[in-house]
Order: structure tokens, then sequence, then C-alpha cells
């Protein structure tokens, strides 16, 4: 017969065994610490296990008596080992709930938001003035051929006013389908009025404009290389001068209020006869004069005048029944003098302490 383990008796014994998983536990950094701690101290191999297996072989009695000092032991071990878990679990959901707070209270950042250039905000404005006077939007190529540019508007390969365009030339022809010349940048936005003409086959009415960019080799304060015109052109039977400083004077009053006028001086451009500089009210001094419109209380805003025959001629119009008339205004001026901005070329440059002012 085995000697009897009498250890099994002693409560020191079952104490023991549990003391090192104690010890461990207190160790126990997560939950899956604690896990470990299960296995090695009351998996099937762990000491108090196997103690626990040797009872069988006790006597009755004091199987009973150390049964319970053993069963005790590990019920008091597997309800230390859930408690710690408890605790390291709500730990660990507290750190988390700490990491992740949000403050719904705090105020939302807001995307920084763009808004149109102001350059675009005058193009818009104008177009709606044009189009509730019944005109339509047209568009032609920046890339433009010296017919369209120059002769269809009266403007021959020795014509003067060739050189008060400084030209920006491409080194390249226009294509065999087209009016020979050299190709340039359009130096206005009147090659869209020929273009247009010859769109629409003779038919009546022609009332369009025409926004785009226009190029120079020019660069001051009060010019850029690119800038922008919008070109309008209104053809008809009978159609007058006084139609063109009526369709003008409300352009100018939408645009810079009721109170403004309008004056047109004679002027030259050989796609026009009679020819017409306009001048409105300067907008800073309400026309009294000063340092914007150099005294003179008036400030010019556009070319304009009567369609020349040999521009109708070229549209494919009938000068002796046809009449109309074109102007072009320069858009960047008009935002200048709208938001007083005093050198073009901030327009241009892109620079965000500029535009975020509009
Ligand atoms: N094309 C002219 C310019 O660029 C402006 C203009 C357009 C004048 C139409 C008269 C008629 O200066």
């Amino acid at each position: 017969m085995e000697a009897e383990p009498r250890e099994l008796d002693r409560e020191d014994f079952w104490a023991a065994c549990a003391a090192p998983a104690v010890e461990a536990l207190a160790a126990c950094a997560t939950p899956e610490d604690v896990e470990r701690v299960r296995v090695r101290f009351l998996g099937r191999q762990s000491p108090l296990s196997l103690a626990l297996r040797r009872l069988r072989d006790l006597p009755d009695e004091r199987r009973r008596q150390a049964g319970l000092l053993g069963n005790r032991t590990r019920t008091a071990l597997e309800e230390a080992l859930r408690a710690r878990e408890g605790e390291l679990s709500r730990a660990a959901a507290a750190r988390r709930l700490e990491a992740e707070v949000v403050d719904v209270t705090l105020p939302g950042r807001r995307p920084a938001l763009g808004h149109p250039h102001p350059l675009v905000t005058v193009r818009r404005e104008v177009e709606a003035i044009f189009a509730s006077l019944g005109f339509t939007v047209a568009d032609g190529p920046e890339v433009e051929g010296e017919w369209y540019n120059f002769e269809a508007l009266n403007m021959p390969p020795d014509h003067p006013a060739r050189e008060m365009h400084d030209s920006f030339y491409l080194d390249a022809r226009a294509g065999p389908d087209e009016p020979p010349g050299r190709l340039l940048l359009r130096t206005h936005t009147s090659p869209v009025q020929v273009r247009y003409m010859l769109g629409r086959g003779g038919r009546l009415p022609v009332r369009i404009i025409a926004p785009g960019r226009v190029y120079r080799r020019d660069e001051d304060a009060t010019h850029s290389p690119m800038f922008h015109q919008v070109e309008g052109l209104l053809l008809g039977q009978g159609v007058a001068f006084s139609h063109l400083k009526g369709v003008l004077t409300e352009f100018a009053r939408r645009l810079y209020g009721p109170q403004t006028e309008v004056r047109l001086r004679p002027s030259y451009f050989p796609f026009t006869e009679p020819s017409a500089e306009a001048d409105v009210t300067c907008a800073f001094c309400g026309g009294s004069g000063c340092r914007t419109c150099k005294g003179s209380g008036w400030i010019e805003i556009l070319g304009a005048g009567m369609v020349h025959p040999r521009v109708l001629e070229a549209g494919g119009y009938d000068p002796e029944r046809v009449s109309g008339f074109a102007f072009g205004v320069g858009i960047d001026r008009l935002a200048m003098l709208r938001y007083g901005i005093p050198d073009m070329r901030l327009l241009f440059e892109g620079d965000l302490r500029f535009l975020d002012q509009f």
C-alpha cells in the first residue's frame, strides 16, 4: 500500500498550491494574462488539479475532509481569477473610452470654402445683364487665325491698327480649310463676331455676347499680357446708334447703379463706323473727380460702334439691308473699378491673401 500523502490533510498545503497563482494574478495587466494564469494554475496539469486527483486514494473520512479543503481552494482561486479578469477588462474598456472620447459640444471645424474669382463674379454679372436683354453667349478659339483676328475686321496686313495690337504670334499657320495666314493668340474677342456671323448663315437677328481671354504684349499696373473682354454684337434691320447707346446705358446702370451716366466719345476702330469709346461716371467719386478717374469724373470701360459694312460683308451679311452695333468691354477693368483693385496683375497671381478678400 502506498504511503498515505498526509499533506493533503493540511490547510497550508492547499494554501501553498494557490499562493503562486494569487501572486501571478497580481502581476496580470490584461484579461489575456489572467487566462494564461487560469491554464497554468487550474488546468489539468496544474499542481492543484494534480493534488485534487490524488484525493481519490484517501480513505473515505479523510477524503471528505481534505476534499473540502481542496475544493474550497479551487473555488476561491476561480473566484479570484474571475474578479481579476473583470477588473482588468473594465479598466481596458475605460482606457478605450478615454482614448476615443468625442466631445460633441466642441464647435465643428469649418472646411475652407472656396469662392468664385472676382473676375468670374463680374463676368457672370455681365452675362446675366445681357441675357436679360435678349443676348446669348457665344465663344471662339483663343488661338486664332490672322484673317479672323484682323483681316475680316477690316484690318488688311499693312493696316497701321495692327500695330496697336502687339500680338503674340505662333510658329504655325492656319490649316488648309481655314483662310490663309499666321496663327496668333487673339488680341481681342472681335473675331468671334465674324465666326458667329458666318455660322449664322445670314439669318437675323444676331444678338450675342462673347466673353473670353485675349492676349497682348503689354504689362504694367493697368495692363496684363492676358486679360478678358466681353464682345457684344447685335444685327438687325434698322439698328441705329441710338440703340447702341440705349443698350450700353442700361448695361452701365445695372452694373454700377441707376445714377450712372454714360458718355460716348468719338473714337476709331477699323471694324466700326462710327466708333466710340464709352465712359461711365466714376464709381469712386460719383463724378466729382478723384485719383482713380484722374480728376475727370469719368472712367472708360469699353469701345463700341456701328459694325463696318466690310465686316458685315466678311460675315456674309448685306450691308444695304442689315445694320448693327458691336462693343468690347474689358472685364478686368470692370472688376478693378468694382472692387477698387489698384493693379491688374493682382487678378492673375493666384495669391490667396488677395483673393480671400472677395
Ligand atoms: N476690339 C476692340 C478692342 O479690343 C473693342 C471693340 C469691340 C471696339 C467692338 C468696337 C467694337 O479694343
